[in-house]
């Protein structure tokens, strides 16, 4: 609405500004305010006041001109002068009555997509093969799939790139262990347990001196295709893989086995992009390691600062990776923009691989690549969030810790429901929780990982949400009873009024995180959402005695597209909502 009226005033005054005397800069800063008594109208400038000294008239008379000059619009139905200049508009209702019926009766309910659909890679999640997925896996993980649902949902070609790990020296120890294990067991292994697999594998490649010679003849033979250590490295990755597809799935992020183009699937392009920047003079050779110097960033001594893209030893490096990586992206995924979920310390490394990538050509000036980093996990003592010995917390204990909290929660609440309803509810309101907590605060700081805040039921959190939204279901199942349905919508009071507003900026809400790809922004919608309904609530008798049908019927309109926004806007962040909970 503010976009419309300071669209309105900016022709308007195009049509008075005929001799040019008015600067630019006052047409780009036209003010529109919500007004604070609304039977002076909904909206107001002071524009008028502003132009008066350029335009040499007082700013009554300005004022009244741009009324004068100002469009027809059907959504405003009144415009006056107001004191010493002011101009106050005043919001049609039946309009916006109109917009909010046209909105509930679309599926989209007024998300429209975007015109020119781009193709857009994005790379979150990434674990590491052989390892558990450690709790900051959550953040890339649970931001990036939020962020994938938005743009797909706005018409997007969405490609989900899980950048897996996969790859290095460490294969060659661990197939050599993997190895020993089965030929101990006699048959194949069950791999639950990475940790204990990983250090056991590290114990024996440090302590027994034929174990790492083997491991190490094994590192050479995987990198040079043989079938049997690639046999047993895919082993490794589809046991790891296996094991995060169940926690992608408890989860409900839409990452599927489809989704993997790790680290190892770009081996054979990393001679051939190392030959051709060099062959081209990007990189050169510098005491047998292949480098490339970017001017634009610099050492310690004022250097341009070197970046090995192959060691001495003939190695390749994980920056080399990620150029063929990003090479690959552009020229055979078509990619137009590329977003990278990963944390904030890893920025310099992205600015790096990009720099030498555009350098080279490999990634056209029409591409865009965006970090989006996020900060550190914290405990509630400000530092990492670490096990109490220490340790790295698993996803997969956060997860179980979670359900048992929600499990305890309701038994405080004594629920109605049937046991089958009351598992679908804790896994919906647990795994919401984690994953809201992560996605609610603008994603580039760090933040505090805090069960008590994270489950409650009051505040910014998935709980809270969902309790809106099954709150407004059970106001259906009453009306049910009661034979009332809903009807057309008038808007008779303020309550409505800024909720029926709200309803009408769900469209930009979604759009803004598609295009900045934080979602928070749309957590931040679906909050104020729910206070504005809950304010109405509290406002408007809905279903009371006494209360009018017509008034009925218009309030269940409000609360049902209150609540399509609720489940719609809380399913793109990849939340469950419930009929009762
Ligand atoms: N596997 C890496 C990690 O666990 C993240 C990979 C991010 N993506 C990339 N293209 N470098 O930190």
């Amino acid at each position: 609405m503010k976009q419309l009226i300071e669209n309105l005033i900016k022709s308007s005054i195009s049509a008075l500004n005929t001799e040019g005397v008015i600067a630019p800069e006052l047409l780009n800063n036209i003010r529109v305010d919500r007004t604070k008594d609304r039977a002076h109208g909904d909206f107001a400038t002071n524009i008028a006041m502003m132009l008066s000294k350029s335009l040499k008239k007082n700013p009554r008379e300005v004022a009244q001109c741009i009324i004068d000059n100002l469009p027809a619009d059907e959504k405003i139905s009144k415009v006056e002068i107001a004191g010493p200049g002011f101009i106050n508009f005043f919001v049609n209702k039946d309009s916006t009555a109109k917009a909010l019926e046209a909105m509930s009766a679309d599926p989209r309910l007024g998300v429209t997509k975007v015109e020119n659909p781009d193709t857009i890679v994005v790379d979150y999640s990434a674990p590491n093969v052989a390892k558990e997925m450690a709790v900051h896996h959550i953040r890339s993980t649970v931001i990036g799939d939020a962020v994938v649902r938005v743009l797909e949902f706005l018409g997007n070609n969405v490609i989900r790139a899980n950048h897996i790990g996969d790859w290095g020296t460490q294969f060659g120890m661990l197939i050599a262990y993997l190895e020993k294990k089965e030929n101990e067991s006699g048959q194949g292994m069950d791999l639950s347990d990475f940790e204990a697999f990983y250090r056991e594998a590290k114990e024996c490649y440090d302590s027994d001196e034929e174990f790492a010679v083997k491991a190490r003849g094994y590192v050479v033979r995987l990198q040079g295709g043989d079938q049997y250590c690639l046999s047993m490295w895919k082993k490794l990755v589809k046991m790891t893989m296996d094991q995060n597809q169940k926690l992608y799935d408890r989860l409900d992020v839409t990452l599927s086995d489809k989704d993997i183009m790790g680290e190892s699937l770009y081996n054979d392009m990393l001679p051939v992009v190392v030959e051709d920047l060099l062959n081209r003079g990007i990189a050169v050779e510098d005491q047998g390691a292949i480098v490339v110097y970017l001017p634009q960033f610099k050492n310690k001594e004022g250097n341009p600062l070197g970046n090995i893209i192959r060691k001495n030893d003939g190695g390749y490096l994980y920056t080399t990776t990620d150029i063929a990586c990003a090479k690959y992206r552009v020229e055979k995924l078509n990619a137009d923009r590329i977003l990278y979920f990963t944390d904030s310390r890893q920025s310099q490394h992205l600015e790096t691989v990009w720099a030498i990538c555009r350098k080279a050509g490999y990634i056209g000036d029409n591409v865009s690549t965006e970090h989006c980093p996020f900060g550190m996990m914290l405990g509630k003592d400000g530092k990492p969030f670490k096990t109490r010995s220490g340790g790295t917390v698993k996803l997969r204990d956060v997860l179980d810790e979670s359900e048992s909290r929600v499990a305890d929660l309701l038994k405080e609440r004594n629920s109605t429901l049937s046991e089958e309803e009351k598992k679908v509810v804790i896994h919906n309101i647990a795994m919401g929780a984690v994953k809201y907590a992560d996605l609610c605060k603008n994603r580039t700081t760090d933040y505090i990982f805090d069960w008590d805040q994270m489950l409650s039921f009051e505040g910014n959190t998935a709980p809270y949400l969902q309790y809106a939204y099954s709150r407004i279901r059970a106001i259906f199942r009453k009306a049910a009873d009661m034979q009332v349905n809903a009807g057309s919508i008038q808007i008779t009071c303020e309550a409505e009024e800024d909720l029926a507003n709200k309803l009408l900026a769900f469209n930009d809400a979604v759009m803004s995180v598609g295009s900045k790809a934080l979602p928070n922004l749309l957590c931040n919608y679906i909050f104020e959402l729910s206070n504005l309904f809950m304010h109405f609530y509290e406002a408007c008798p809905v279903l009371k005695d006494g209360t009018e049908k017509k008034v009925m019927e218009s309030r269940l309109a409000l609360c049902d597209l209150t609540a399509k926004v609720l489940k719609l806007g809380l399913s793109l962040l990849g939340i469950n909502v419930m009929e009762q909970m």
